[in-house]
């Protein structure tokens, strides 16, 4: 287990720790990320879609829970649990049991607190948590799992 620190001044600090850390997947990696609205999470995606060769623009999926996207070295599957706060049990599930681990996929998941408690035991992951200092400072801590 190995944590790391960092202050980020700009989303494109942000994006490039992100690639640094994608340069390091072997395929099947789980990162939950957390922290507040507008913390910086989608954006800490975007790096991760970038240096796997994703080449659409990853926005936010929170109208569609997941979203899809091929990339040259692996899929990504952007994950967003914001809606699912105050859904029961049931909705929660995701399906995401047949896609977590899956050497093919990286698996992005925002506000997984909010999923079914599958995705909050599920390991190894990587912690990703954002917290807000001022409009372009983030603190980021990385906590790897592997
Ligand atoms: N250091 C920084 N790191 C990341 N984003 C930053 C930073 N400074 C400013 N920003 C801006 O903050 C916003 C972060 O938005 P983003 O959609 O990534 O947040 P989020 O955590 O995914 O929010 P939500 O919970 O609503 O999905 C972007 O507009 C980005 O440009
Ligand atoms: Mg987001």
């Amino acid at each position: 287990m190995k944590t790391t620190e960092y202050i980020t001044n700009s989303s494109e600090e942000t994006k490039q720790i992100a690639t640094q850390l994608a340069s390091t997947f072997k395929g099947g990696e789980v990162i939950l990320a957390t922290g507040p609205l507008g913390a910086g999470k989608t954006a800490f995606c975007q790096g991760l879609g970038k240096a796997i060769g994703v080449k659409g623009i990853i926005n936010s999926p929170t109208f569609n829970l997941i979203k899809v996207y091929k990339g040259s070295k692996f899929t990504l599957y952007h994950v967003d649990c914001y809606r699912l706060e105050n859904a029961d049990e049931e909705r929660k599930d995701l399906g995401l049991d047949e896609v977590l681990g899956d050497k093919s996929i990286i698996t992005y998941i925002e506000w997984p607190n909010f999923g079914n408690s599958y995705l909050i035991n599920y390991h190894p992951v990587i912690k990703v948590e954002l917290t807000y200092i001022d409009e372009e400072k983030r603190k980021l801590v990385i906590t790897d799992e592997r």
